[in-house]
């Protein structure tokens, strides 16, 4: 389990479970024992169809091969028309349908959109932007975590539902709002401010400790009364770092109690039925971390962009970033059957490309494809977002043939269930030290997840299984570890990456880490602040590379790379510079730097460098930790394996628009699919993705 850092909420404790986490471990295994198969589905909103159209549905869902589907999403103004009234009568029906065909419901507790009438008649449940400005109604998530209305009447809306559905045979999983924080990620208003400075008099006790924290000193901020702060509204000019880093913490913890919440209820009612909410991939707003230990199955939509299908290889990052929150199976909450209508062009997959995202998704570890969403609304923002059913003529549909074909090819692939992809290799990624790093006034404007996909994309090219960690997360699985500019640097981080390298570890890490603690306050002895031992070195400048110039470094035998984005002029304290600046006033200072610490070996990266140099280097020191990739990097093939037990299966899968052959030397082993036996070499059509379930034998 991730120890995390926590920040309590200034919700009810009553709502709260205390200890509810513990059998979380044993929660999924129970929608297994529910589900032995692959999830197959989508969201289903019967709301918009008349129930003569879900008779329909019941017969293309099972011709599909459909299993699950996610039910009552936006369904709150259906379920519950008045304050107290409720109207389930509709879902009922829909739930019996479901058990009828042997279809399963992953039911939402329908809270991520309110209906008018509480924003109408709670106008605390309204969200503010930050010039003070509220939102109105007429879309969705038109809510704040933080009003006391809103909570109450979710919460409400979430124990009926609890207690109507708690026995139904169809119920299989609880999902929890949608995208929390999606569009709505802070709210300005006077319920938020209320709740801020009730979180921080948790957090800080005292005035003094507040000002101390945010540094008040600077430019005459320092807060005399508690009534004095305000959520980081519009400023004249640069707002207080510290403030709107809180801030971030603060939204996040509101969202998370919300989640909490519902989740109690919901434990309570059926302490057996796993609970899920999902997530964006690399999304800023919500720090996945924090929710862990509260999720059963960890869940998230995955919208890769069509038109960027050829460079992009579908959504490699979001998937390993799910897996890697509870590091087991997870589920492809949604993705889009064809094209999505919120792009400025939209263009649809072509045929063959929604099957191979589909299938990265179970490569890099999922046991469930699902889908936004099952039948194509005739009304609404999304009329021409694509879906599994779409308009026109079912039976000649592309769309729904590619999805029918899918469904039953995965019936092929019960043996994948709970398999799990193994990594040796671990790139710390920390929400705080995001919301912290993009803030202005730095060296540099910074673009945290750019940097961090850099890393990420690497491995994946070079078929390197890579898991996210939390800066102070376990890192015992790991031999090698990525530190992609890790800005804060707590007590507790600085501890568990020095134990990593004492006890063996290799660990890279890059320019502006460390820099400043949890309260945005730089370490008197400058940056990296808590890591100087363990890297060896501190940093005496900055220096700013501007957009299109670049810089050289250069190595001992003569040979140079170029450099972009941030030059830092180090001053070594005990490591060894083997790379040194070619160019600049710190020409011949040390940019690269290693540093022997116990057992393990640091790399300090001081500046961004050219990105083959940055892969081969990579691929050295995973190569020097024993790490070798699972087949050679071949470009567009995505290779991966899941094991379970003494089973392994190679996934094989081809990015490109064109034939290709891959030499799978030395593995052999059985196509899932085909059930022919492969060895040497397999072709691929365009866009085909395999599955091989590998023999014991291979050399
Ligand atoms: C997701 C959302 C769905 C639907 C979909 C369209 O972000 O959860 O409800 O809006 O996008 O792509």
């Amino acid at each position: 389990m991730l120890s995390i850092r926590r920040t309590d909420s200034h919700f009810p404790a009553s709502v709260l479970v205390a200890n509810v986490f513990s059998i979380a471990h044993q929660i999924r295994p129970m929608l297994a024992s529910k589900l032995p198969r692959i999830a197959f589905g989508g969201d289903y909103n019967p709301e918009q169809w008349s129930p003569e159209i879900w008779e329909e549905d019941m017969r293309l869902m099972r011709d599909a091969g459909v299993n699950l589907v996610s039910v009552g999403i936006f369904s709150w103004a259906h379920l519950n028309p008045a304050p107290g009234e409720f109207t389930f009568e509709w879902l009922d029906r829909l739930m019996d349908l479901l058990h009828e065909n042997g279809i399963l419901a992953d039911l939402a507790t329908g809270t991520a959109s309110p209906p008018r009438w509480l924003n109408h008649q709670f106008p605390d449940s309204i969200p503010y932007d930050r010039t003070g400005r509220p939102f109105h109604p007429g879309s969705r998530q038109c809510y704040t975590p933080n009003s006391p209305s809103f909570l109450k009447y979710s919460r409400e809306l979430v124990t009926a539902l609890a207690d109507r559905y708690k026995e139904h045979p169809a119920l299989a999983l609880w999902h929890i709002s949608n995208e929390l924080a999606c569009h709505v990620g802070h709210s300005f208003g006077e319920a938020d401010a209320t709740a801020f400075r009730s979180w921080l008099q948790q957090r800080y006790e005292s005035l003094d400790a507040l000002n101390e924290a945010w540094g008040t000193a600077f430019w005459s901020q320092k807060v005399g009364d508690w009534e004095e702060v305000l959520p980081p509204l519009q400023t004249p000019t640069l707002g207080n770092p510290a403030q709107e880093l809180d801030y971030r913490r603060f939204m996040n913890a509101a969202f998370l109690a919300q989640y909490e919440g519902e989740r109690a209820i919901l434990r309570e009612a059926t302490p057996d039925i796993p609970v899920t909410t999902n997530f964006m991939g690399a999304f800023k707003n919500i720090d996945q971390w924090s929710f862990v230990d509260s999720l059963d199955i960890a869940s998230w939509d995955s919208y890769p962009d069509p038109a960027e299908a050829r460079t992009s290889l579908g959504d490699p990052f979001g998937h390993d970033l799910t897996r890697s929150l509870k590091r087991q199976p997870y589920l492809l909450m949604e993705q889009a059957p064809s094209a999505v209508n919120w792009r400025a062009i939209n263009r649809p997959k072509p045929p063959g490309l929604m099957r191979l995202w589909s299938y990265q998704a179970l490569a890099r570890g999922a046991d469930g494809i699902l889908y936004f969403q099952w039948r194509q609304s005739r009304a609404g923002a999304e009329k021409f977002h694509s879906a599994m059913v779409p308009h026109g003529d079912t039976r000649v549909s592309r769309a729904y043939r590619e999805i029918s074909e899918l469904g039953e090819e995965l019936g092929k692939l019960e043996a994948l269930v709970g398999s799990t992809v193994e990594a040796r290799i671990a790139i710390v990624l920390d929400w705080e030290s995001w919301w912290a790093i993009e803030e202005p006034a730095k060296p540099r404007q910074f673009d945290y997840a750019e940097l961090v996909r850099e890393f990420h994309s690497m491995f994946v090219r070079d078929n390197l299984p890579v898991d996210f960690v939390h800066p102070e997360g376990d890192l015992s699985p790991y031999s090698l570890v990525v530190v992609p500019s890790l800005y804060i640097v707590t007590d507790a981080t600085a501890e568990n990456l020095t134990r990593f390298v004492e006890r063996g570890g290799k660990l890279i890490a890059t320019f502006f880490t460390g820099v400043v603690d949890e309260h945005e306050q730089i370490d008197p002895r400058g940056a990296p602040g808590k890591l100087r031992e363990l890297f060896g070195l501190w940093v005496e400048e900055w220096d700013g590379c501007p957009r299109g110039e670049t810089g050289t470094i250069a190595f001992d035998d003569g040979m140079t790379v170029s450099t972009s984005y941030l030059h830092e002029v180090l001053q070594i304290d005990g490591a060894r510079a083997w790379a040194r600046y070619g160019t600049g006033f710190y020409a011949s200072q040390p940019a690269m730097t290693m540093n022997q610490v116990g057992e393990g070996l640091v790399y300090y990266l001081g500046t961004r460098i050219e990105t083959e140099y940055l892969a081969n280097f990579i691929n050295l020191v995973a190569h020097d930790c024993g790490i070798r990739p699972i087949l050679r990097q071949q470009e567009g093939i995505e290779v991966s394996i899941r094991m379970k037990g003494d089973q392994r299966f190679l996934f094989i899968l081809n990015h490109r628009d064109e034939r290709t052959i891959v030499d799978i030397n030395p593995y052999c082993g059985t196509d899932l699919l085909s059930e022919l036996f492969c060895r040497d070499q397999i072709f691929l059509r365009p866009y085909d993705a395999t599955v091989i379930e590998l023999d014991d034998d291979e050399s």
